[in-house]
Formats: C-alpha cells, sequence, structure tokens
C-alpha cells in the first residue's frame, strides 16, 4: 500500500547557492530552520523591490526512510516551486522542473538508502528565467520566489495508480454514465493480471463498487477506462455541491498493492452560442479573478488561507465564479470551491507574451498537460484555459494547446483568454477581456463586434486598470467604482448572448514597476491586500440571496464631497424595501431602482429624497407649494446652493404668499438638509424582506472610535504543515460603522509558540488592516497582544492544536 508522508516541517533554508550545498556532508549549521509552504523572503507591504527576490537559493532536509519500504517506489512530490528547481539526493542530480506554478514529482528510489540518513539538496531558482512562461516580457504582478507549496514523500508499490480522471455525463437523466480513465504505472513493464476494484461512496454510504480485471501492457504508463451506469444521485451544482468519493483500489495476487483516493461531483458543463449551462440549466457567470498572492509572504501560504479566500467570494461576495489569474493555484482553494459550489476558470501561466518556440512552448505544452492532470476532477473546473493571457494570435502553438486538452479531457470546454477583436477562435468558448467602460463608454461590447462570429461568449476581465480605486479614496472615487462594477454587471445579465463576466478583480496586489500606483500596488481589487471589502465589493455581495446584506455608499459627511453635494446616495442590498429615518423621524421607504437597472437580480437602492413627507406635516405650506418647496430645497441642495432665475422667482412668490424673509428661507434649508456647519443628523436606514426588519444601519458623527478586532480562527490545526490565521483590525463608530479615514499605529506581539507574519509595528490603512498569525509546528497557547497609544492594548488567546 502506498505511504505518504508529509514533508514540511523542519527544513534549512539559506538564500544564496553555493556548489558545495550539494553535498550530503556539507555542514549547513548557518541555514536558517523554516517550514513549508515558505516565501524566499519576506516583502513589505508595499514600495517592494521586485528584484529583492529574484534570486537563487537553497533547500536542505534529512530523513531517514525505514528498510521497511525498500522494495517501495520513493517519489518526492512537490506543489510548486518558484519558478525552476534542481533535486539533488544525497548529492546526486535526482531531477528538476521548470514552471512555478504547477505540481511534479520526481521517482528518487535509486538514490535513497533505507535505514539511513539521507540528504535532500534543492537548488532553487526564483529569477525571471526568459524561457519559462511567464517571462520573458513585462507582467503585471509578481511571481515571489520559494518552495511556496506543500511536498510530500509517496512510497509506492512498483505498480501503482498513477491517477484518474472521473467523468460524468447524461447527468439529467435517471442513469448517469461514470466514465473512469485510470492510469496505471508499471515502469518495470511487468505484465501480469490485476483488479481495479473501484468504491463510490456518498459520506459513508457505498452507492456503487465494481472490480474490473486487466493486463498490464508494455507501456510505462497505461490507461485503462471503463463506463458504469448509476441512478440516485444528487447533482454537483453552485447551490448544493453533493461531493462524492472514489476508492481506486488494485489488487495483485489477492494483495492490495495500491489505493488512491479521489473526490468528485456529477455535474455536466456546457458553453452554446445562448450561454452556460449546468446540468442543462442556464446559469450566468458572475465572478472576479483571483490572483493568490498574499501581503508580505508572497504566494506561501497554507491550507486556511486558501481556504478563506473560496469562502471570502462565496460568502462575502456572493460569486459563483472565479477566474485563477494566470496560472494554476493550490489544490487547497480549488477544494474549497468543490466544498462550497463556486465554478473555476482555470488557467496556463502567461501574461501577454509569447517566447520562442523551443523551450518556452514547450514548457507552455507541459503546463497544459500539468494543470489538467492536477484538476480534472474538480467539479468546479468548467473551462480550461489554454491560451497565454492577452496573447496575440499564434495558431502554431494553440492548436497544440487546444489539442492537449481535450485528449486529455473531453469534458470541459476550452477557452483562452483574448484581449483582441475578431481572434482565430480555435477554443471552444470566445473568452475576452472588455475594458471599454470608461465611465461613459460601454458599459459592456456587443458580442459580434469583438468576435465577429456567433460563438459561445464570456467576458473574462472588466474594469481593473481602468479605474484604480483604494480604500481610503474619497467617497465618490470609490461610489464611482462601485457604480462601474454595476453597470458592467446589469449590461451582462442583459446580454443573453454574453454567458458571464468575471471582474478585474477580488484583491488588491502587489506589482511590477510597469503598473500600479508607483507604491508597487494595483489597487483594481474590490477588496483590498488584506480582503477587506471597498464598496465596490458590495455590487456582488448584494447579488446573492443567502444572507441580507446592505451597504450605504457614503458616510453621510457632506464635507468629504466636491462643492459638499451629497446628491443621490446609492445603497446596495438584497432586501425588497428600505426605510430611512433622519434623526429618528420616519422619512420615506425606498425600493431597488429596477427603471434604472433593469437586468441585474438586485438593482440598487438610490436615496433621492431626504425629505419625505416632513415639510407638508410639518409646515404652514399647502399641500401643492409643500410639494414646491420641497422640489426648490432638493434642487438647491444637488447644485450645492446655485438658484437658477426661475428657481428665484417661484421662490419669491411663495415668499411673498407665506411672509418668509431671507432667514426663514436658510432656516428652511438647514432644517431638511443638514447643509455645511449645521448640527449633526443621525441617519438610520432598515432593510426590509418580506415586511420584516432583517438589517439595519446608522450614520452618524463619530463621537467614540471603538477598536474592533476579528479573527478568522482563534483555533490553529496542524495537519500537513504549520497553520495561519488572519486578525482583521478596524477602527468602527458606535453604530458598527467602519471609520475610513483613520490611521491609528499599533504594535503586535506574540507570547508562545507563533509567529506574526509581516511587520510587529503597523498603521492603519483607509481605517483597517489585518495581519496573518503563523503556527510553527508546535502545539499550545499563544497570547496575542495589540498595543496603540489610543486604545491601550487588548489581548486574545490562540489555541495551537496539531491534528496528527
Ligand atoms: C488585464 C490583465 C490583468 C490586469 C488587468 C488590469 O489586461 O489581463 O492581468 O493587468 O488588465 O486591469
Amino acid at each position: 500500500m502506498r505511504q505518504i508522508e508529509h514533508f514540511n516541517f523542519n527544513w534549512k533554508y539559506k538564500n544564496n547557492f553555493d556548489k558545495k550545498y550539494i553535498h550530503k556532508e556539507y555542514d549547513d549549521i548557518d541555514f536558517e530552520i523554516i517550514n513549508l509552504p515558505h516565501s524566499n523572503k519576506m516583502l513589505p507591504y508595499n514600495n517592494i523591490n521586485e528584484k529583492d527576490y529574484q534570486f537563487e537559493s537553497c533547500y536542505r532536509k534529512t530523513f531517514t526512510p525505514s528498510t521497511y519500504f525498500k522494495d517501495k517506489l520513493v517519489f518526492l512530490c512537490f506543489g510548486a516551486v518558484m519558478s525552476y528547481c534542481i533535486v539533488y539526493v544525497n548529492g546526486i542530480h535526482a531531477g528538476e522542473h521548470k514552471g512555478g506554478y504547477t505540481p511534479f514529482k520526481l521517482n528518487i528510489t535509486e538514490y535513497v538508502k533505507f535505514d539511513e540518513e539521507n540528504c535532500i539538496t534543492i537548488y532553487v531558482d526564483s529569477n525571471e528565467r526568459k524561457e519559462i512562461p511567464p517571462f520573458g516580457y513585462v507582467i503585471d504582478y509578481l511571481t515571489y520566489g520559494g518552495i511556496y507549496r506543500e511536498v510530500r514523500i509517496e512510497y509506492c508499490s512498483e505498480i501503482f495508480i498513477e491517477n484518474c480522471l472521473i467523468k460524468t455525463t447524461n447527468v439529467q437523466k435517471d442513469k448517469k454514465t461514470l466514465s473512469l480513465d485510470v492510469y496505471i504505472a508499471n515502469p518495470q513493464k511487468n505484465r501480469d493480471n490485476l483488479l481495479i476494484k473501484s468504491t463510490i461512496k456518498k459520506e459513508d454510504k457505498i452507492v456503487r463498487s465494481s472490480t474490473e480485471k486487466i493486463k498490464l501492457t508494455k507501456k510505462t504508463v497505461e490507461k485503462y477506462s471503463f463506463n458504469y451506469e448509476i441512478s440516485d444521485i444528487d447533482l454537483w451544482d453552485v447551490d448544493n455541491p453533493n461531493l462524492y468519493h472514489l476508492t481506486i483500489e488494485l489488487e495483485m495476487n489477492e494483495d492490495i498493492i495500491d489505493s488512491q483516493a479521489y473526490r468528485f461531483g456529477f455535474r455536466e458543463v456546457e458553453f452554446t452560442n445562448e450561454g452556460f449551462f449546468l446540468n442543462g440549466k442556464k446559469i450566468k457567470l458572475r465572478g472576479l479573478n483571483r490572483h493568490q498572492s498574499f501581503p508580505y509572504s508572497g504566494y506561501a501560504m497554507p491550507k486556511s488561507a486558501q481556504y478563506k479566500d473560496a469562502e471570502i467570494l462565496k460568502k462575502e461576495l456572493g460569486v459563483n465564479t472565479v477566474r485563477l489569474s494566470h496560472y494554476p493555484q493550490s489544490d487547497h482553494f480549488l477544494d474549497r470551491c468543490d466544498e462550497l459550489g463556486i465554478l473555476v476558470f482555470d488557467e496556463i501561466p502567461g501574461w501577454q507574451h509569447i517566447g520562442e518556440a523551443g523551450d518556452w512552448w514547450q514548457i507552455t505544452k507541459q503546463h497544459v498537460e500539468e494543470m489538467i492532470k492536477k484538476d480534472w476532477n474538480h467539479p468546479s473546473v468548467f473551462i480550461w484555459g489554454v491560451r497565454i493571457n492577452e496573447s496575440q494570435d499564434c495558431d502554431k502553438l494553440y492548436k497544440q494547446t487546444n489539442e492537449i486538452a481535450r485528449r486529455l479531457d473531453s469534458t470541459r470546454p476550452t477557452g483562452g483568454v483574448r484581449c483582441i477583436r475578431g481572434s482565430k477562435l480555435l477554443e471552444d468558448v470566445y473568452t475576452y477581456n472588455d475594458f471599454i467602460h470608461n465611465g461613459i463608454k460601454g458599459p459592456l461590447d456587443k458580442r459580434k463586434n469583438v468576435t465577429k462570429k456567433t460563438v459561445p461568449y464570456l467576458i473574462t476581465e472588466h474594469n481593473g486598470h481602468m479605474f484604480p480605486t483604494k480604500k481610503f479614496d474619497d467617497t465618490a472615487h470609490r461610489v464611482e467604482h462601485a457604480l462601474r462594477h454595476l453597470r458592467v454587471l446589469d449590461a451582462m445579465y442583459g446580454d443573453t448572448e454574453i454567458a458571464g463576466s468575471i471582474g478585474w478583480c477580488m484583491f488588491d496586489y502587489n506589482t511590477h514597476k510597469e503598473f500600479g500606483s508607483g507604491d508597487k500596488i494595483c489597487y483594481h481589487g474590490v477588496m483590498d491586500m488584506f480582503r477587506i471589502p471597498k464598496y465596490a465589493a458590495s455590487v456582488y455581495a448584494s447579488q446573492q440571496d443567502q444572507i441580507p446584506v446592505m451597504t450605504v455608499l457614503s458616510s453621510m459627511d457632506n464635507g468629504d464631497l466636491e462643492g459638499s453635494i451629497r446628491g443621490d446616495v446609492y445603497i446596495f442590498s438584497n432586501c425588497n424595501s428600505i426605510r430611512m429615518y433622519i434623526n429618528n423621524t420616519f422619512i420615506k421607504e425606498f425600493y431597488p431602482r429596477k427603471d434604472l437597472f433593469t437586468n441585474i437580480p438586485h438593482a440598487p437602492f438610490i436615496i433621492d429624497d431626504f425629505i419625505g413627507n416632513q415639510i407638508k406635516e410639518n409646515e404652514r405650506f399647502s399641500e401643492k407649494d409643500a410639494e414646491t418647496v420641497k422640489k426648490l430645497l432638493s434642487k438647491i441642495n444637488r447644485s450645492g446652493g446655485q438658484f437658477g432665475l426661475a428657481d428665484k422667482m417661484v421662490f419669491t412668490k411663495i415668499a411673498l404668499k407665506y411672509k418668509m424673509n431671507k432667514k426663514d428661507a436658510e432656516d428652511l434649508y438647514s432644517k431638511y438638509f443638514a447643509g455645511w456647519g449645521s448640527a449633526s443628523t443621525e441617519y438610520k436606514f432598515e432593510g426590509l424582506i418580506a415586511g420584516k426588519r432583517v438589517i439595519t444601519q446608522t450614520k452618524s458623527q463619530v463621537f467614540k472610535p471603538e477598536l474592533s478586532i476579528e479573527i478568522d480562527s482563534d483555533i490553529l490545526t496542524e495537519e500537513e504543515t504549520y497553520d495561519t490565521t488572519r486578525v482583521v483590525l478596524k477602527l468602527k463608530n458606535e453604530y458598527g460603522d467602519d471609520i475610513i479615514y483613520a490611521n491609528d499605529v499599533f504594535k503586535l506581539s506574540i507570547e508562545g509558540e507563533a509567529e506574526i507574519i509581516g511587520p510587529k509595528m503597523i498603521a492603519l490603512i483607509g481605517g483597517s488592516r489585518a495581519f496573518w498569525i503563523k503556527s510553527n509546528g508546535k502545539a499550545g497557547e499563544v497570547l496575542l497582544r495589540i498595543e496603540s497609544e489610543r486604545f491601550g492594548t487588548t489581548t486574545k488567546m490562540i489555541q495551537i492544536i496539531k491534528s496528527k
């Protein structure tokens, strides 16, 4: 049977490389002890020098395999190493890998000694080597360095299961088809008979099991295909992500020689000219692009951080789709997408540039194969991106990448992300980055303008660089950012020729000097780098129906607005109606503006009346005159106090009729529109669903800012490796509302066996900031201390548990 040893703790690391490190006897006393995933260099939050992580480094580790494994094959399996590495076992070159985003597995059997200490030395080159995609030109993101995903050792029998593709078809019928392509590795070219036993379970219940007899062939890896009919199945979809487990066992002479477990879902995906269909049902894809980077540690983050991103996408942002821009990402992230019901656009590494035919092309083709074989059993993956993001047409290369994808997996369509119109479609879906919307134009192009033909069509990016927005930009900027996302989503929902749209992007990211705002950050996210939402996030969040949400896109502080003109206030919410109160007086009940945003599931609310019936009820005007006065005051408010001649005449007429002087008029205005310098006003918004109040938000002056500390999980669980948790610091007012313009400073410290990732002295950025805590292989209790001049000292206990 196969034995797996997680191989992540207690590596030795050096930020340079010397040939002498290869030797088993080399004394690495001055190496640092680290755990994987590991970043070759911790980086600052911004103003990064991207050359800082582009260097050669060395990782070493010893291990002593028991003689119990002496008849086994030994494999060293890497999740990802950026971007080129050579592995030496006991001083001997055992293999190498080019490409920083895909897993690889080296057979090190012949170099390993049992019952003796073995030494693994890894040369890692994190430079932008131009023969390896995505390198060779500029790229809008950082690629970081190091062994940034997990590593394990596998001890396998001589004949073993190399992989298995699980395909589900006819899922809308009672009898569904389950096809297995089982890849059996047989390096010794043994010609015996074998039994392949498969068992399918849902939770603990066996759904089906079967045994197949096969004869081994001369090939080192042979594919064996089986088809089964199967009924009484719960399908996987975005609302009910039902998962099944398949165990495959290899039996030889009544001995189980290998066994592998896979998780999958019964579902079918299809693109037609009419859109995207999941299990025959049309759904609009509403998504965001995700980079896999984190502040400080770059790409190196373990399972819980990867899980959390998927949870944020589904539970906080309410999207049903994510694109892995622009490279294959962590298995953990994909696992969580399977569990939560998020559709995933998977794509090969690359950015605009196609390197020279030769190594670069070869590695690109290798990437297609590695990506598909890594991710093909994830029900969440609905398309293979087989082009370099936004590259020009290159039929010779892309015919091959499409051919590889179709040969390996006939169940999923291919796509390839373009920024060009009228490109030759070698894929199944024309996937296009539509940046036409600049606030005026657009918001989306028509399919026929882009594809020139009637073909399946998906928008893979929009917005992004067209309107970079910081969490601490002024209100108007943040609101416009949200409105741009809203306009695109509304247009997408209204256009039957568009299968969906995937916005740019989930969160801000560090980038190269050619991009970003000068501080090496692209502020393109609907969240900041710490995954803290900007207003634009609420456009997405308000489209789901799982939990009631309501975001008022204003602090109601007119001084933050040009000319102090408040104008309309947008609220993004999935409520049926919103009641507004000013200083506890009911003003009006508002409804979603379906008249303006006709297509999106939940149109925004627009607060365009701050008076309601107040003038009619409180003042001495006739009903008709009260209406005229209200209109007039609202007009003045919107124009920043400007009075046209016609308005003046109307006003004079009313003033004469009711014997009002200038002061009376000014008082009236201040009473209904808290203007510049007038007393503070409290606005309360109540969101209602089916007549019941489900959510409330109050906006008023800040008297007493409070520090809110939220920890994603106060228990860290070490499984394959260390664990992390995110701590979010925010300043909130007494109504629980985020205070945006705050930059207080905090000192962070830890007592116990854990560490803070990144700086220990931090300032809030736009009223909030987060950091991560990382365990270090030891169980116990940890005390986190957060100190500030203004808020004193707060402590939190965190528990670290080792699961095995
Ligand atoms: C696209 C590109 C993305 C990102 C985005 C910014 O052209 O594919 O990686 O740079 O622009 O809007």
